[in-house]
């Protein structure tokens, strides 16, 4: 649970993962202690708690709103994603460097601050093992956004080492939930699919059948991220990021799946660029360090993730 005393602070708040965090947050904690931001205004997040317009490359401005609202607890999740980012490189390398650059920068001034930032899976190349990554593979990623959060993962080690920042990550997967949409990952294809179940037309997927990618259902990660944040700092014992696993799966697999509540849903594989990011990400990730550090422990596989969203 967050603690009382706990002023929390979201970028990127109305975002995939933010928007979903933003509702668990809420039931743990006073709406007064959660205050949200993000570059544009959200008029469905304003009108239940305090809502701010930030952009995190403002750093004055970020500065500026931590100290109003005496903040202790950052979930940094502002970020342009993999697929978006191939399209504008530049923007996603200066989002995501400059922006998690001035959120460690900002949080060395101040006492007793944490901060959770989200690493993902498209850190890892070609060149790693595809099954059952180890947490500590070769970092070679085909992306502008996997470059960037290498580079992010060792500015949090440095933050750490050198100024004592106590920041906090973890290497998220895919990740599938039904309260917000996903926007320019290569991974979207499995929100996505739900939403086509409806249409008459087959779902056009932009991956190969059997391209298996690690996924993880939100409320997993939402509490990964919690849990991550409420644990000992002694426990922490990596600083870059942790690997994180639920499940793995093909676009074949999750459509039958779908096919056991909707029998007549079908698939057509239509594979563009994603398809090339996709297969230079893991199959499956190896999170033992996360298990036993600070007892990270999935709930939902595909057939409980799959059940969920078609019951939404
Ligand atoms: N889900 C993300 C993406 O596809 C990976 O971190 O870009």
């Amino acid at each position: 649970m967050a603690k009382k005393k706990d002023n929390i602070l979201l970028t990127g708040a109305a975002g995939q993962l933010g928007i979903e965090l933003t509702a668990r947050l809420r039931e743990q904690a006073d709406v007064d202690k959660i205050v949200l931001t993000d570059i544009r205004h959200n008029q469905a997040l304003a009108e239940n708690g305090i809502f701010e317009t930030l952009d995190v490359l403002d750093k004055d401005r970020l500065w500026d709103t931590l100290q109003r609202h005496k903040i202790n607890r950052i979930y940094h999740l502002a970020a342009i994603l993999s697929a978006s980012g191939e399209s504008n490189i530049m923007a996603a390398w200066k989002l995501n460097m400059d922006g998690l650059l001035n959120v460690l920068d900002t949080a060395r001034e101040i006492n007793g601050f944490r901060v959770f930032w989200p690493s993902s899976i498209a850190v890892f190349g070609s060149d790693a093992q595809r099954q059952n990554t180890p947490q500590d593979s070769p970092l070679n990623p085909s992306t502008a956004y996997g470059i960037s959060k290498v580079a992010g993962e060792q500015w949090c080690a440095y933050y750490h080492r050198r100024f004592g920042v106590d920041v906090r990550s973890v290497r998220y997967p895919g990740l599938i939930g039904y309260r917000s949409k996903p926007g320019g990952g290569t991974t979207d294809y499995a929100v996505e699919i739900f939403h086509a179940i409806h249409s008459d037309e087959p779902y056009s997927c932009p991956l190969q059948g059997d391209t298996r990618l690690p996924m993880m259902y939100m409320d997993d990660a939402v509490r990964a991220a919690i849990e991550l944040m409420e644990a000992r700092p002694d426990d922490i014992r990596i600083r870059t990021s942790y690997n994180l696993a639920a499940m793995s799966f093909t676009p074949r697999e999750i459509t039958e799946e779908i096919r056991r509540y909707h029998p007549g849903f079908q698939t057509e594989y239509e594979p563009d660029h994603r398809e090339e990011i996709a297969s230079s990400w893991p199959e499956s990730i190896d999170d033992r360090a996360a298990r036993e550090q600070w007892g990270w422990d999935h709930e939902f596989d595909l057939k409980a993730m799959v059940r969920i969203m078609i019951h939404q």
